[in-house]
């Protein structure tokens, strides 16, 4: 990323700040619309905590997707600014041919279409990294982008609410990098984020069996979505299965560790932490905490804790945390004997099973990074919705670096049976008339093909 690129992308933050700040300054409502996915709800939460702080209102909708249909409903709103987060940047011109006011988009996908077309009709600010060829995959989060337009306030804790986004977009997994380092500096001159080389163990007042078998990130293979491996391993090394973290003494603290290391290295490395987040304070336990209220539907909960941090809220949160890591396991079981159908190319999976559903991208990713599923090929997660089927598809930087993008095969092979699909090169995802199911499959098959050679 060059410095040209950098400050381009910051001049174009600062012309959303501009704006937003004389709506406030003339005591307007902010119309927030964001994703619901843990960056999309951590960008809401960054700008709602930046607008009342700042004695502002907003008004805020999470949704999954941004539909034309939802936009025509927003034009009838008579607001005077709407602010989009996580999304925009593929619907600038439906955007812009239906809302009045002013429209400040902080995205972090792949544009399609014309560079030249993408600025709307003059009330449209249009945020995000691939504008200015900064990668929004690995370099910036929407909240991240949301932080670029907001930190002009000058509010407390919003570097560290930028990069609870970017965990949630796994792009901490090989530490920050680009405009998320810059943000990470940001906040630890701030003296608002401190990191530290400990254990990357969260659920310390968990047993550590169950502690264990819900590390995700980083995976460990033969312990991770799974308990009675977990609890194995532990007798092995000579730790209670039923002890928790916290109370293990130094030898074991320890032991774990070393026997841990030899299973992933990356299982002790640098946490990012925000003291000020009390229970919260570690930023990838907070972006788990929004990752699960998310995938629950419980959006207002989430935002009440990006703005406040309640203790009664995040031990709510906590509950819902505990039964969607537990619902992963079960989804990982259910992986691991229905293995995936390979094609030349791709590998898929399809349910109808409801509690499996909402999850299915997440668990085709987990599956990948702890070996259940062949992580040399992308996976395709469908289920069925009416008449339609959505996808999501997922893969790793080593099958990217081979020249495979899923936000354009995706798009393409769903423009190509009359669905709508995106998203980034690693991640994607579409929805498609059922019955072009195969026919989509096929396609997707073909151009990942394409895209290796
Ligand atoms: O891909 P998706 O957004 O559904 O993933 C949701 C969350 O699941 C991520 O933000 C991350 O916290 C967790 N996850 C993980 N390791 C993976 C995939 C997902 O920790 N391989
Ligand atoms: O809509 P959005 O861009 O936020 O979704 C990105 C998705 O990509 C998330 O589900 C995130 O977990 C996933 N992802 C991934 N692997 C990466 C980067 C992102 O699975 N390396
Ligand atoms: O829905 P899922 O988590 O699988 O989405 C992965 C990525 O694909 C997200 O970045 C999402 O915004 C994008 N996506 C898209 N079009 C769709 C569905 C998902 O661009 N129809």
């Amino acid at each position: 990323m060059t410095q040209k690129k950098l400050q381009s992308l910051l001049n174009k933050a600062d012309e959303g700040f501009k704006i937003l700040k004389e709506h406030l300054d003339n005591e307007n409502i902010v119309r927030i619309i964001s994703h619901n996915d843990s960056d999309g709800l951590s960008s809401a939460g960054l700008v709602a905590r930046a607008i009342s702080e700042n004695d502002g209102q907003f008004h805020v909708s999470i949704i999954s997707r941004l539909h034309e249909e939802f936009i025509k409903k927003l034009a009838r709103e008579k607001y005077k600014v709407f602010f989009f987060c996580d999304m925009g940047s593929s619907e600038i011109e439906i955007l812009s041919k239906n809302l009045k006011g002013d429209v400040i988009v902080a995205d972090h996908h792949q544009i399609t279409g014309e560079i030249n077309d993408i600025e709307g009709n003059g009330n449209i600010v249009h945020v995000n990294p691939h504008l200015f060829n900064i990668d929004g995959t690995q370099e910036l989060s929407a909240s991240g982008t949301a932080y670029l337009i907001m930190k002009n306030f000058e509010i407390e804790h919003l570097a560290s609410m930028a990069l609870v986004g970017a965990i949630g977009d796994m792009q901490c997994e090989n530490g920050f990098l680009g405009v998320n380092k810059i943000i990470l500096d940001e906040g630890l001159k701030k003296g608002e984020i401190k990191v530290k080389e400990d254990i990357r163990i969260l659920h310390k007042d968990e047993y550590l069996y169950r502690a264990l078998a819900f590390t995700f990130y980083p995976p460990l293979t033969g312990i991770t979505g799974d308990f009675d491996s977990a609890k194995k391993f532990l007798e092995k090394i000579g730790i209670n299965p039923k002890a928790r973290y916290n109370e293990l003494d130094k030898e074991e603290k320890e032991k774990l560790k070393e026997s841990l290391c030899k299973i992933n290295p990356d299982i002790y490395g640098k946490i990012y932490l925000d003291p000020g987040f009390g229970q919260l304070k570690d930023l990838r336990y907070f972006s788990e905490i929004l990752d699960a209220c998310g995938k629950s539907k419980e959006y207002g909960l989430a935002l009440s804790i990006c703005l406040k941090n309640k203790n009664e809220d995040i031990e709510k949160a906590t509950k819902i945390l505990k039964k969607y890591n537990e619902k992963i396991i079960k989804g990982l079981k259910w992986l691991k004997r229905e293995n995936s159908k390979k094609m030349k190319n791709i590998q898929y999976v399809y349910t109808e099973d409801k509690s499996i559903k909402p999850i299915i991208g997440t668990l085709v990713s987990i599956a990948m990074s702890v070996g259940i599923l062949d992580d040399s090929m992308p996976t395709l997660g469908l289920y069925k919705i009416n008449n339609h089927v959505k996808v999501s598809a997922r893969t790793n930087m080593s099958v990217v670096e081979k020249g495979v993008n899923l936000g354009k095969a995706l798009k393409r092979a769903s423009d190509s049976v009359g669905g709508n699909g995106g998203g980034h090169n690693v991640a994607a995802g579409a929805m498609i008339p059922y019955k072009e199911m195969n026919n989509f499959l096929n396609i997707v098959d073909e151009i990942v093909g394409e895209q290796k050679k």
